[in-house]
């Protein structure tokens, strides 16, 4: 199920499909278990009835919509494209990197601000059984670009974020965005074939396990240390900054387009990175729309993690 290898071949199509769709799916899934049950309330409003309530199934839509003549403004939501020069200079700069008609950045801030218009109808009564196609989409867009912009090669602008970079993995000729893709999370999970797009994974569960424990090299409360949707261009643009800086750190340090990926270390060495960044991404996506719709105000941030 490696569309993105199929399909290659524009530029544009390679670069929106971050990780594959099952992986932004086990996001969403992961996600839906840090909701407040006020929230997960709420969203169930706001997104249309096919999705039953699920943020998860609702996960990978912008991918599939992005391909559409009506979505395709949306493209170029999906990442930032950064002006660095991985191994050696990773550098993100928000004004400068952030393409116009928008970026994976502007676009979290921007859908955001409609989310949040979208709870208040919900909250007066306005807005029942999804009905209101922008507040659906917002919810989405929001749910699909937080799993994007943790994806190191979605903030990077090298070779297209790894599109043009070519590789081997397997014995199979594709490319380095791929890898990030879905090659190192399936290689993670120890599987061959995509996860569910209608439930929670045993190793999506297994992570949740480890955020919960504080099994990771960096606390899970440090992830959220900004993650007020009041300034959501601060906090994205520092997320894409971390992502962009795996870039330096290991994922253009370590590759070698004479070796095969599979075998040579290098999708073992990725495997805890697309972990930790897979957790942060679905840790804060549910603090971001816990926060939206208050069910956390009086708490501290830290609470989120034992719900
Ligand atoms: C829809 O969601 C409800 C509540 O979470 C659940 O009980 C039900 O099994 C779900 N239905 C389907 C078809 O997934
Ligand atoms: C970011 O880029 C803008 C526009 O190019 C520039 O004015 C600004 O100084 C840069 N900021 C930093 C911290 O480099
Ligand atoms: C914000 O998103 C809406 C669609 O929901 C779009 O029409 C608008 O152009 C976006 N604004 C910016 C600044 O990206
Ligand atoms: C949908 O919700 C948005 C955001 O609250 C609002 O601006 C818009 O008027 C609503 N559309 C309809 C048709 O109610
Ligand atoms: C990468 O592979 C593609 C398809 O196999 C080929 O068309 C392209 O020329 C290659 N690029 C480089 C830089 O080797
Ligand atoms: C969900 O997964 C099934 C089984 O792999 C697949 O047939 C279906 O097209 C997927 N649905 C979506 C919306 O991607
Ligand atoms: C391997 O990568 C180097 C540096 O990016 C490039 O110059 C070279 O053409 C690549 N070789 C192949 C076979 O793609």
């Amino acid at each position: 199920m490696f569309t993105n290898d199929v399909l290659l071949g524009s530029l544009l199509f390679a670069s929106v499909a971050a990780w594959n769709t099952d992986v932004h799916n086990q996001i969403g899934f992961m996600a839906e278990t840090f909701l407040h049950p006020h929230t997960t309330s709420i969203l169930r409003t706001i997104l249309e009835p096919q999705y039953n309530g699920s943020i998860g199934r609702a996960a990978a839509w912008a991918d599939g919509f992005a391909h559409t003549d009506e979505g395709r403004f949306s493209y170029q939501w999906h990442w930032i494209d950064a002006h660095d020069q991985p191994p050696e200079t990773c550098s993100l700069n928000y004004t400068r990197d952030c393409a116009k008609g928008g970026c994976v950045v502007s676009a979290i801030a921007n859908q955001t601000q409609i989310l949040k218009g979208c709870i208040e109808d919900v909250k007066s009564g306005s807005l029942t059984r999804g009905t209101n196609l922008t507040c659906s989409y917002a919810l989405k867009w929001v749910t699909h670009f937080f799993g994007d912009i943790a994806q190191p090669l979605h903030a990077s602008g090298r070779a297209a974020g790894g599109n043009f970079f070519n590789v081997t993995f397997g014995g199979v000729a594709t490319e380095l965005h791929a890898v990030w893709d879905g090659y190192i999370p399936y290689t993670a999970a120890k599987v061959t074939s995509p996860f569910s797009n209608q439930s929670i994974d045993p190793f999506f569960e297994g992570l949740l396990s480890r955020i919960r424990k504080d099994q990771f090299l960096e606390a899970p409360y440090m992830w959220l240390s900004c993650s007020d949707p009041a300034i959501p261009i601060e906090c994205a643009t520092q997320w894409a900054r971390e992502s962009n800086k795996w870039t330096c750190d290991y994922v253009y340090s370590r590759v070698s387009n004479l070796t095969d990926l599979a075998s040579d270390g290098y999708a073992a060495g990725g495997v805890p990175i697309v972990e930790l960044q897979i957790s942060k991404a679905a840790l804060r996506l549910a603090t971001w729309l816990n926060k939206l719709v208050g069910a956390i105000r009086h708490h501290h941030t830290q609470q989120i993690i034992i719900i």
